[in-house]
């Protein structure tokens, strides 16, 4: 006998009155759900028409899930589009001019650069370290067994850790307690954008509150460039340098003749970090989540984790293996999306769909109603992996699901992720299970990331 599908936790769409207006009292309201929970502002219908054009305080913004128009704007004409203000004023404090902030052709000379970083031969030598740190992880949980254990912060500690021995090989100058405080104080106070960064208010216009990031991003930009500084020096003196992202961000560019200068490693460092670290803690975290309130599919997972061989010199192959856990992994970034908004500013003229865009339009996708968007996918708010698997998974259209993005921009660190991911879920659930426990139910959140209101809790036993 199959169970019923476990329909995870989600704000309900919000229902307008027929023919409602823009008026003093709709923008409070406005304002008080984006501050409250920003996933509250969609509606009905941003869940079952595919393109709409809304005015905020005279500035247009086009709302877009048709997947075709989705292709057109990340893709075939991406050039009329450009990074949003917002997301300059929220990452350039911590990120400096890294990647993910960069534009035109020092974005193009950046991304050259670190693209051999992602090879999938590096990728796979990264494999060695996402297991060991699992395996560490596995001790640590399984001292509290039979215990509810807080798995969003096992999951920040354990995804922090597998960065960090990527990024700099658990470097000696590396203080890795003062690195993990500074990063999760500075995630508290940067983790929500500024009120006046919604509103695009200019930059000069003074932040409460944002001092003390500031303090914390110097900090962490002093310890960055100690152990970058020391790496150099090894290598300039013919030392054995691991092969790390450090070593390959100070080598990258070199063949080309165009090295990335000695800040424009920090700040890349520093973007990994930002882009990549509470992305996989908050996906890891909503996986194990609805598995254990997922029987059937946590049983099945188990059973495929049992039968497979998991080679620790082949880490790579591990995906190819754990096909069940991978459509697990995928579904649980369509129902909860770590990075819940793609958008970018209108340059030019356009056409989305049935939209004419103007210069200036902000245009948005959101993957949180794309990914649950009645006209795209059957049963949109159940967990079911196995839509991802076989001929159903194959018909999916590649721009109606975008938990990386698509495009020039899409995600350098997707394969990262995704085997690190696997390795991570695979190890943990091979000798723990991880069952619901008493207490508030998470209520996914819209900060920078999509959050759980609280954090995600579960009761552990040994298998
Ligand atoms: C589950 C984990 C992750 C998710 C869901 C995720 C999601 C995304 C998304 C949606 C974008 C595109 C944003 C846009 O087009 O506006 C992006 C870009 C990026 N991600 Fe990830 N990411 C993850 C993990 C990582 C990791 C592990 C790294 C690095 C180690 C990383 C580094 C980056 C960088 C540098 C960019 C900017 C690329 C560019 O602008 O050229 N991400 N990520």
């Amino acid at each position: 006998m199959t169970q019923a599908a476990f329909r995870p936790p989600a704000p309900p769409p919000r229902v307008l009155p027929p023919n409602a207006r823009p008026s003093p009292g709709a923008y409070m309201r406005y304002f008080k759900i984006m501050a409250r929970n920003p996933l509250e502002i969609w509606t009905e219908g941003h869940f079952n028409k595919l393109t709409h054009l809304d005015s905020i305080f005279g500035r247009d913004y086009a709302i877009i899930h048709d997947p075709k128009a989705i292709r057109h704007f990340l893709v075939t004409n991406e050039k009329n589009y450009r990074l949003t203000n917002i997301r300059r004023a929220v990452f350039e404090p911590v990120t400096g001019q890294g990647i993910f902030v960069a534009e035109g052709e020092n974005w193009k000379r950046t991304r050259r650069a670190l693209t051999p970083v992602f090879t999938p031969r590096h990728v796979q030598g990264f494999g060695r370290a996402m297991i060991n740190k699992s395996v560490e992880a596995v001790d640590a949980i399984s001292s509290r067994l039979d215990e509810v254990v807080n798995i969003s912060d096992q999951m920040t500690q354990l995804t922090l850790n597998i960065l960090l021995a990527c990024l700099f090989s658990g470097d000696q100058k590396l203080d890795a307690k003062r690195f993990a405080n500074d990063l999760e104080r500075l995630f508290e106070k940067a983790g929500m954008p500024h009120p006046f960064d919604l509103m695009e208010a200019p930059r000069w216009m003074p932040r409460v509150g944002r001092g003390g990031a500031l303090r914390i991003v110097a900090d962490l930009r002093r310890q960055v460039a100690s152990i970058a500084l020391a790496r150099k020096r090894l290598v300039a003196t013919g030392g054995e340098a691991p092969e790390d992202f450090l070593t390959l961000l100070l080598r990258a560019g070199q063949d080309t003749g165009e090295p990335l200068s000695e800040d424009e490693v920090i700040d890349n460092l520093l973007t990994f970090l930002a882009a990549g670290h509470e992305t996989t803690a908050r996906s890891l975290a909503w996986t194990f989540y609805l598995l254990a309130n997922s029987p059937d599919n946590l049983r099945r997972a188990e059973t495929e984790i049992d039968a497979a061989t998991l080679n620790i010199n082949e880490p790579a192959k591990w995906g190819d293996e754990l096909l069940f856990l991978t459509a697990v992994i995928k579904e649980s970034m369509r129902l909860y999306p770590a990075a819940p908004i793609l958008s970018r500013t209108a340059i030019g003229k356009d056409k989305l769909g049935d939209l004419s865009i103007d210069a200036g339009t902000e245009v948005v996708v959101s993957t949180w109603v794309l990914h649950r968007h009645r006209k795209l996918w059957r049963d949109p708010d159940n967990f079911d992996p196995t839509r991802f698997l076989g001929d159903e998974g194959k018909a999916i259209d590649r721009f109606a699901y975008l938990p990386f993005g698509a495009g020039p921009r899409v995600c350098i660190g997707a394969s990262f992720a995704m085997q690190e991911m696997v390795i991570a879920m695979a190890t943990l659930l091979k000798e723990l299970r991880f069952l619901p426990a008493l207490g508030e139910e998470p209520q996914p959140v819209m900060r920078i990331t999509l959050q759980p209101s609280t954090p995600i809790k579960l009761r552990v036993e040994a298998r």
